[in-house]
């Protein structure tokens, strides 16, 4: 058994790792979350006790990290502020947390010589035409647009360098984007989801054609305790499975599924710099690691997610309101 160390483990895709490492290790998992707006204690609700202790506590802090450090195997790093739109609004707690608090993390990898994998984005990547054959791999220049993204790929590149100059023992992954439960209502699926159960018509951003390569959360988890258990020190796989898809697509889909009429949306004002689209090939991570991803039907995966979301409303509930208040000051 290994002592795990999760940072953002209150967080979207951190709360997934941590349901997925108890359903399928025998691990103990210390979450360490600041509780930011983002984080949701209840997202942890319901796991063993004598599996799971929660820290609250902010990765910036050097001397609470020094010490969660000294008792544990290795860390899992998804702590960060995670969301384009309010990087766009206020870069300041991107630059804390993203990359000082990276940074706090890994001078105590380095002082306690402790096995650390950082959580990345394929955004650092920036972003393809929609008629590019081409797909981000491991080799692809780095080309960020937003607050957000330059402050993730600044952390990779901190991971980078204190690898190769203090011979800290890293991995990175660069993954897509998630869907699933557990996820901010202010992120695409989740606010188009509920906007439907509270009668409210979705929000497409400019005309639609965006494109995003959809992954479930769980896949990212596997993926994850994959390199944790195989991946190479030094290493960074790139993690996808294969679901691009337009905006205008998941949003018919959405409204589809949940019995609206297909065009029972809103085109609203578009985000700045926003990036055309994304697409990952993760020929590395599968071939050398034998990692292959489980939820294949997007359908059916999105249509368990709007179901955790129906029966879910005390989750999201609170969050709802500030954050359709929040869109309506940007005309989105
Ligand atoms: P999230 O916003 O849902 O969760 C972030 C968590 O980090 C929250 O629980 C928050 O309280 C915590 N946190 C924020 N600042 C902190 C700090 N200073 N100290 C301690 N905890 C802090 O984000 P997410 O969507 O779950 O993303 C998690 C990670 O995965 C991020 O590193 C993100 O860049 C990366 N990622 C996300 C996606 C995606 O589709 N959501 C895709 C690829 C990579
Ligand atoms: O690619 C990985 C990234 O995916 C992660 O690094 C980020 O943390 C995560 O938030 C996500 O970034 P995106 O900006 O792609 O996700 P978001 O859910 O904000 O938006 C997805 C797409 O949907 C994007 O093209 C913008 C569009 N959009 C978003 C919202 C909130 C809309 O059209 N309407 C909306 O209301």
């Amino acid at each position: 058994m290994a002592k795990l160390l999760v940072t953002g483990g209150a967080g979207f895709i951190g709360s997934n790792f941590v349901h997925h490492v108890v359903a399928h290790t025998d691990h103990h998992v210390t979450v360490l979350d600041k509780l930011t707006y983002a984080g949701n204690r209840a997202s942890l609700d319901g796991l063993p006790e004598n599996r799971v202790s929660f820290v609250q506590g902010d990765i910036a802090d050097a001397a609470l990290v020094d010490e969660l450090f000294a008792g544990v195997d290795a860390v899992v790093h998804y702590a960060a502020e995670s969301h384009n739109d309010n990087s766009l609004n206020d870069p300041r707690p991107f630059l804390d947390t993203n990359i000082i608090g990276t940074y706090t993390l890994l001078e105590a990898a380095r002082r306690h010589d402790t096995r650390l994998h950082h959580i990345s984005t394929d955004e650092v990547y920036g972003d393809l035409e929609l008629d590019d054959p081409a797909r981000f791999t491991e080799s692809t220049p780095y080309n960020p647009s937003s607050p957000y993204s330059s402050t993730k790929a600044g952390s990779d590149l901190l991971v980078r360098a204190w690898v190769r100059s203090f011979g800290v023992r890293a991995t990175i992954s660069n993954c897509s984007n998630n869907y699933g439960p557990f996820q901010h209502v202010e992120k695409f699926i989740p606010r188009q989801i509920t906007n439907v159960i509270r009668s409210i018509r979705p929000k497409l951003y400019g005309a639609g054609e965006n494109v995003r390569d959809w992954i479930h959360a769980d896949d990212h988890s596997s993926a994850v305790l994959t390199i944790l258990e195989k991946g190479e020190l030094g290493q960074t796989y790139l993690i996808g499975a294969d679901g691009e898809r337009n905006n205008k697509d998941v949003v018919e889909l959405i409204l589809e599924t949940m019995g609206q009429p297909r065009d029972a949306y809103d085109h609203v004002t578009d985000r700045a710099g926003h990036d055309l689209r994304y697409a990952i090939d993760s020929t590395k991570l599968r071939t050398e690691l034998g990692w292959t991803p489980q939820f294949q039907d997007f359908e059916s995966g999105l249509a368990n997610t709007i179901d955790w979301y129906r029966a879910n409303e005390a989750w999201w509930a609170p969050s709802k309101d500030a954050t359709e208040a929040f869109y309506a000051t940007k005309g989105q």
